[in-house]
């Protein structure tokens, strides 16, 4: 169900994409029309964006090798990417940190531009904000503990079963398996090391959790592995306020000539080997 969801999803944003350049050619054209208070002619439309001349990305920096911390700084994929795209339109990148349930109303309070932060494409984020083009594929794991009875994604659903499952809050995995085993089996932690955290000290069975994330934990927590099979596969994109259609097509095209000249290749490849 979930992969069909996410097929339908892909399609949207692919149909949203290829009319994200008939509009934004649509609008080039037009703006050259003579409507100028200023002088101005034939000068392409100007992004506005909530800071004049910086593009404000909200993440949540606690999702290596996504967005995490290097000392003070945030580094990378999706740090990489939003460098990229920032360039591209000729504006400063400048980063916040928040909470990853907070960084939708950020979008779409208009207090920074657009999120990147390893964010699932799902129906429910759609109502209150735009995606832009898909740049990754995501998958939600589960992590257990060596020699945990989970040794399959069926056991979690099995007849009887009542395992304890540990998300982070407000995350893909936090809704679906709240969705799938109750509210009562699902704990939501701030970030994803709150989560393995209980893990480790057997407050919970399992963690459900993006793929790369769960990698990075496993490595730096001993007596932890991943399930081969997965709980759900994703498509990660950038979100943008509602009907800001200028800036949603601009990114658009910066990952999609991203995307055909291999920088968004050659910048996975440098975090995830
Ligand atoms: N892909 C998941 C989601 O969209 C988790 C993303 C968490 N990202 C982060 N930067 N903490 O819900």
């Amino acid at each position: 169900m979930k992969k069909i969801i996410c097929l339908v999803l892909s399609m949207v944003l692919l149909m949203g994409a290829a009319f994200a350049f008939t509009s934004c050619a649509k609008e080039e054209t037009k703006t050259t029309a003579p409507e100028t208070k200023t002088g101005e002619e034939k000068t392409e439309e100007k992004l506005v964006t909530v800071q004049e001349g910086k593009l404000i990305m909200a993440t949540n920096a606690y999702f290596q090798p996504y967005e995490y911390y290097e000392g003070e700084k945030i580094i990378g994929i999706d740090a990489e990417i939003a460098a990229e795209i920032a360039e591209k339109l000729g504006l400063e990148l400048v980063i916040e940190d928040m909470a990853f349930d907070s960084i939708i109303t950020a979008v779409s309070s208009g207090s920074a531009d657009f999120g990147l932060a390893g964010m699932t494409v799902t129906e429910d984020r759609l109502k209150d904000v735009d995606f832009s083009i898909s740049y990754a594929n995501g998958v939600q794991a589960i992590v257990v503990p060596e020699g945990s009875a989970i040794t399959h994604v069926d056991d979690l659903y099995a007849d009887g079963a009542a395992y304890k499952v540990g998300v982070q809050l407000g995350t893909t995995g936090d809704a679906y398996a709240t969705d799938d085993f109750g509210a009562d089996l699902v704990t939501a932690y701030p970030n994803g090391n709150e989560a393995i955290n209980a893990l480790l000290k057997g407050d919970v069975d399992c963690v459900i959790i993006d793929n790369e994330p769960a990698k990075a934990f496993v490595k730096n927590n001993a007596g932890l592995k991943i399930l081969e099979t997965t709980y759900a596969d994703e498509d990660y994109a950038a979100c943008i306020k509602k009907g800001n259609d200028a800036l949603r097509a601009a990114v658009d095209k910066a990952i999609q000539e991203l995307i055909a000249d291999g920088t968004i290749d050659a910048i996975v490849a440098k975090y995830i080997k």
